[in-house]
């Protein structure tokens, strides 16, 4: 095999040895698509990772900003105990329709709740130091704000998950110039220097920001 193949059959190594999507959220998934919801939710393999570190830090209480389907609210309130919660919101009503539809069917239904409303006007609504954990995957520009956000709504020693840290593929390409990739690239060396966080630049999906607050 030649050495450019080596990557790519590496990944479907690991990717076929995760945890993989059950029949609900493989049908969540393609009833996302056939609503016309785009399709930017997580894959398996990072839905799996996030659960193994909520598990890992026996978190409660989850912060998501970006809900789109409610796919990645589902992999991480199966990650909770019974009494565990996901706050998710969502600034798309039909997004938002969707997600509460399948929640509501779903093994976690009392477990998520869907916030409407645009990230940064939720997140100052929500309580200082209420959330073990907070991933966030919605607009890029909003990045900033969020993790500002996230120093008070964590608990000292909360875990922080920022998605779409590689900027679409984009990140090291200088010739895109795009608002939402200068933002990544803005916030990777905000968060990479913050003295609040301590955490690794994961190579997991698009990559994935895992990070301690300290
Ligand atoms: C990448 S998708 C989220 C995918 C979801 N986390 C998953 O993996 O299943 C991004 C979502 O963020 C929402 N969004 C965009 N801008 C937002 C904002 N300012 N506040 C809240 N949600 C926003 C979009 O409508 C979209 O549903």
């Amino acid at each position: 095999m030649s050495d450019s193949r080596i990557p790519k059959a590496l990944h479907a190594y690991v990717g076929e040895r995760a945890a993989q999507d059950d029949a609900f959220l493989t049908e969540l998934k393609q009833a996302a698509v056939e609503a016309g919801l785009p399709e930017i939710s997580i894959g398996s393999y990072q839905g799996a990772t996030m659960s193994m570190l909520l598990k890992l830090m026996g978190a409660r209480d989850v912060v998501e900003v970006g809900t789109l389907g409610g796919y990645s609210a589902i992999w991480m309130a199966r990650a909770l105990p019974a009494d565990g919660h996901v706050r998710t919101i969502e600034i798309d009503d039909a997004h938002a329709d969707f997600a509460e539809a399948w929640i509501a069917k779903s093994d976690v239904a009392g477990r998520v709740t869907v916030l409407r409303g645009a990230g940064d006007a939720v997140l100052p609504t929500i309580g200082d130091r209420s959330a073990d954990a907070m991933f966030l995957d919605a607009d890029k520009e909003g990045y900033s704000s969020y993790v500002a956000q996230a120093t008070r709504i964590l608990r000292p020693g909360g875990l922080l998950m920022v998605d779409n840290a590689f900027a679409f593929r984009q990140l090291l390409d200088e010739s895109v110039q795009e608002p939402s990739v200068l933002a990544v690239r803005a916030v990777n060396d905000e968060i990479a220097k913050h003295p609040a966080f301590e955490g690794v630049l994961l190579p997991v999906g698009d990559g994935m920001w895992a990070t301690r607050l300290r």
